[in-house]
């Protein structure tokens, strides 16, 4: 027997096991995601669009599985020629499921893009990129801020979204745990339920939740309790769109002519990383590390400006900066930007690769992708 008839043969059984435990999960996928939040007083039947998400998760399933049996075909053949594998990963990428954008069709000035796991498999492949870290972009859940009901079911269904992907494709994806601030008691929950049945990596936060900067006061007791979970802690800071409160009304704040995406998104960074800086949040919870994307934004170019008027915390600040916070290339930051961060002495080993996909800048909508 040819040496490649018998790995065809391994495969064949490996994948027939396979296909049977996703398909009992598949049966059972949709009514375990619905008791797991009854169980936790989540009611996902207050949202809309819950059918067309769970017909999303069941779908991810079956492909992954499809998916799963040309993968293996394909790895034999690299092993048979070994080849060497590509280990890039991607800690920038956002998913946006059609169900998604249907709820939040515009962001920062500009459309949200289309995606599928299609779509996101062939760009990694084509960039050689094996594994992607992933989360949803603002404004996570957000959509309905002063509803606590539907903000806590959204974070929920977007967690079991992300798991599924993450499940349906082993060893292709890690995701960020969504959570419906700034209700902190549910979001403290929420969180413990990603990471610890969920696997998620870390816990996504954007950069002001209804116009509260995370340093604010009613954000601590969830920063405390993060805090004091075993190990450490990964919180990711996505920029978001900056909003004026006026008479307890929120609206969206752009004082340029130009898209809040291009340029607000970089002092948004830069707004919540000095709240949270100066309110000492991240010098007192030091298990906590920070994601911090576009290597800072405007961050590193204005932070000598806020912290020479607070000596006693400047040079702590600054070693926090340096080890305890991981920047994230996403966006066009090796033209410049870079020297910025490098400047305020980040070592390159705090850098990450990301690459926003699907929303990197400039490119036209609907392009084949990789061109
Ligand atoms: C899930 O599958 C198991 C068997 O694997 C079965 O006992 C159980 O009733 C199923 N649950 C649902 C909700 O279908
Ligand atoms: C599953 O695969 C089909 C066919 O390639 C594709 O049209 C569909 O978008 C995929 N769905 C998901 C959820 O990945
Ligand atoms: C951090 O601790 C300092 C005292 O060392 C205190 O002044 C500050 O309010 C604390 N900040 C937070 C967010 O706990
Ligand atoms: C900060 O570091 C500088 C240079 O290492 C040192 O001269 C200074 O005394 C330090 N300041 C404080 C408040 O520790």
């Amino acid at each position: 027997m040819k040496t490649s008839t018998l790995f065809s043969i391994f495969a064949a059984v490996a994948l027939s096991k396979f296909s049977v435990v996703v398909a009992q999960e598949e049966s059972n996928i949709t009514a375990t995601i619905l008791s797991n939040a009854a169980a936790d007083d989540i009611d996902l039947s207050v949202l809309e669009i819950l059918p067309e998400a769970f017909a999303e998760i069941e779908e991810v399933y079956v492909n992954g599985t499809l998916e799963e049996s040309t993968a293996s075909k394909r790895s034999l053949g690299r092993f048979a020629r070994r080849a060497t594998p590509n280990n890039i990963v991607d800690s920038h990428a956002h998913v946006s499921p059609a169900w998604y954008k249907a709820l939040y069709p515009e962001i920062g000035g500009a459309e949200v893009p289309d995606w599928t796991m299609q779509d996101q498999l062939a760009f990694m492949e084509g960039q050689g990129i094996q594994r992607a870290i992933f989360s949803f972009s603002t404004p996570g859940p957000l959509v309905w801020p002063s509803s606590k009901v539907l903000t806590v079911a959204l974070a929920r269904l977007l967690n079991e979204q992300a798991a599924a992907y993450c499940r349906a494709y082993p060893g292709r994806f890690s995701f960020y745990a969504q959570v419906p601030l700034p209700y902190t008691t549910e979001t403290i929950h929420e969180a413990k339920y990603a990471i610890e049945k969920l696997g998620a990596v870390g816990i996504w936060v954007q950069s002001n939740i209804d116009g509260k900067y995370l340093g604010d006061a009613s954000f601590k007791p969830f920063f405390q309790t993060v805090n004091s979970w075993a190990g450490r802690q990964i919180i990711y800071i996505h920029p978001a769109v900056p909003v004026l409160k006026i008479r307890n009304q929120v609206y969206d704040a752009n004082p340029t002519p130009y898209i809040a995406g291009k340029i607000e998104f970089y002092f948004e960074t830069a707004r919540t990383l000095m709240d949270l800086t100066l309110t000492e949040t991240i010098h007192n919870f030091t298990n906590i590390h920070y994601v911090i994307p576009h290597l800072g934004g405007a961050f590193p170019s204005t932070v000598d400006r806020i912290l020479k008027s607070y000596p006693t915390i400047y040079n702590s600040s600054f070693e926090i900066f340096s080890t305890r916070f991981w920047w994230d290339s996403a966006g066009p930051t090796f033209f410049h930007q870079v020297s910025g961060l490098l400047g305020i002495g980040v070592p390159s080993s705090q850098i990450l690769y990301g690459t926003d996909f699907p929303y990197a800048l400039s490119r036209p909508k609907r392009d084949p992708w990789p061109p």
